[in-house]
């Protein structure tokens, strides 16, 4: 059985399409779902479909407290879907090419701090860009520079606000990001 651990800091569609595609996988199971705001609706649907979470605060995820809760679900993958925070160094170093995520553009464009979910589609509307798309890699240490695992395009020359941008991106999110986890795992 191979483990997945999933991070995530918001409206968790990324996470509830990943527990459904796997839910009948008897060779894969989501493990947990981690979060540094508790408010976020991802909690909502650990809820729902019994997957157990942690919530953390800054400290405990740049001490040794997230590291240690993750040691103890030894999981195959660790996969960022909509987490905002930096990911520590000291994680990265325990699990080398063991973490992914995922993000809401073609890196290296609209990528680096401060760019994650809507401000990325509104920087890409603003620079009237005819295509945009989804981004899966290898986490390291710096923001949204890892090693390119996937890569998508959609067209977007008719959109005219980032909503509209948002609802083709997540589609190609949807689709793909659990296809791209399943290979990982399964030719590791
Ligand atoms: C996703 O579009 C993901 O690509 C993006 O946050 C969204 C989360 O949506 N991630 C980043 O911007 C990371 N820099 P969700 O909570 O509905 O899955």
């Amino acid at each position: 059985m191979k483990k997945v651990l999933l991070f995530a800091s918001g409206a968790g569609s990324n996470v509830e399409n990943i527990i459904q595609y796997f839910k009948n996988n008897p060779e894969i199971s989501i493990v947990g779902i981690f979060t540094n705001n508790p408010k976020a609706k991802v909690l909502e649907i650990a809820e729902k479909h019994h997957v157990p979470t942690l919530i953390f605060n800054k400290e405990e995820l740049s001490g040794g407290f997230v590291l240690g809760k993750i040691m103890k679900l030894q999981p195959d993958l660790i996969v960022l879907a909509g987490f905002l925070w930096k990911f520590p160094e000291h994680i990265i170093a325990e699990y080398p090419n063991r973490i992914i995520n995922i993000h809401p553009a073609l890196l290296p464009k609209y990528g680096g701090k401060g760019m994650y979910g809507m401000k990325v589609h509104q920087a890409v509307l603003e620079n009237n860009e005819k295509e945009t798309g989804i981004t899966i890699h290898y986490v390291n240490e710096h923001y949204d520079e890892g090693e390119f695992i996937f890569q998508k395009k959609v067209v977007i020359d008719d959109c005219e606000t980032p909503n509209e941008i948002v609802a083709r991106v997540q589609k190609l999110e949807h689709i793909h990001f659990p296809l791209v986890i399943e290979k990982i795992l399964t030719n590791p």
